[in-house]
């Protein structure tokens, strides 16, 4: 049996994925947050708030707190979670965390970053191969039902590929929202606002995937010379670049997440 502890945004996503795809799981939470959990994530789940009987129900363990708790949280219990095998979901240098922990050295961990889309079923999980074979094929079956899954082999290609999967859906869901709100001030009503806004974005997408034109073309085609459209998007871009310089944004989460 597979338990997780903290349900948070990651932890939440990964328990409701996996219950909607019949995984049942049990769960560790903040005393406060048991209820409310229990009755949110339904009867496929076990919710539990005290660690000693939520480790007597499960031999792997999925860990989804913030990394900045890690090191505390390994101390205060290296003594029981060195009995188990632990799934760590954490961004971030682990590896020094758990070599600086109360934990035996020989602690079996296994890393994998998911994103937030395998709440339905269609994320992108990141697994770095580990030593422990009989791990990394139970952790590559698990998240295989949530979504699609890529090993790699060193902890910086884990960082690089799971920035692209963890963080661009928070860039993408921003972005629609914008779409939506200017569909809704042009008087659309919210459904066809959200359906509409959602189409244009896929066709978008499947238009250059299919290779028939590059991004940048397809944002100019979709304009007039000297249009309406075209100021707007020149004008847009100056903004962006202005108040919001998306690559240099990037540059730097990425160097801070990538050794150098
Ligand atoms: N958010 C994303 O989209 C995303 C994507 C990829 C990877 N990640 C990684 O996933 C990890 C978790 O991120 P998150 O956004 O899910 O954080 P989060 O929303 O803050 O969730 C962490 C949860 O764990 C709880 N928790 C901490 N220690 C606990 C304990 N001992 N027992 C029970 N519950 C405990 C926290 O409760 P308290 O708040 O009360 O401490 C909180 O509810 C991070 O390391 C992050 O790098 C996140």
């Amino acid at each position: 049996m597979y338990g997780l502890i903290g349900c948070g945004n990651i932890g939440r996503a990964v328990a409701k994925g996996l219950i909607f795809n019949g995984h049942p799981i049990n769960v560790l939470v903040r005393d406060n947050y048991l209820d409310c959990i229990q009755s949110k994530l339904g009867q496929n789940a076990k919710v539990f708030s005290v660690l000693g009987d939520f480790l007597t129900t499960c031999d792997i363990v999925l860990v989804a707190i913030r990394t900045s708790q890690l090191l505390a949280f390994l101390n205060e219990n290296a003594h029981v979670l060195k009995k188990k095998e632990l799934v760590l979901l954490q961004a971030g240098n682990i590896a020094d965390i758990v070599s600086q922990s109360d934990c035996p050295s020989d602690l079996q961990y296994c890393r994998a970053i998911a994103n937030i889309n395998v709440e339905a079923g269609l994320g992108d999980v990141v697994i770095l191969r580990t030593p422990n074979k009989g791990l990394e094929n139970k952790v590559l079956d698990l998240f295989g039902k949530i979504g699609e899954v890529r090993l790699v082999d060193a902890p910086d290609d884990l960082h690089r590929l799971s920035m692209v999967t963890g963080c661009y859906p928070a860039v993408i869901g921003r972005f629609l929202q914008e779409l939506i709100d200017g569909a809704l001030k042009l008087g659309l009503d919210s459904n066809d606002a959200l359906a509409l806004s959602l189409k244009v974005f896929q066709n978008t997408a499947k238009t250059i995937e299919l290779g028939r034109v590059e991004p940048k073309a397809h944002w100019r085609t979709a304009c007039s010379k000297g249009g309406k459209l075209e100021k707007a998007m020149n004008e847009l871009d100056d903004q962006f670049n202005k108040d919001f310089n998306f690559p240099n944004w990037l540059d730097k989460l990425s160097k801070s997440m990538v050794k150098k």
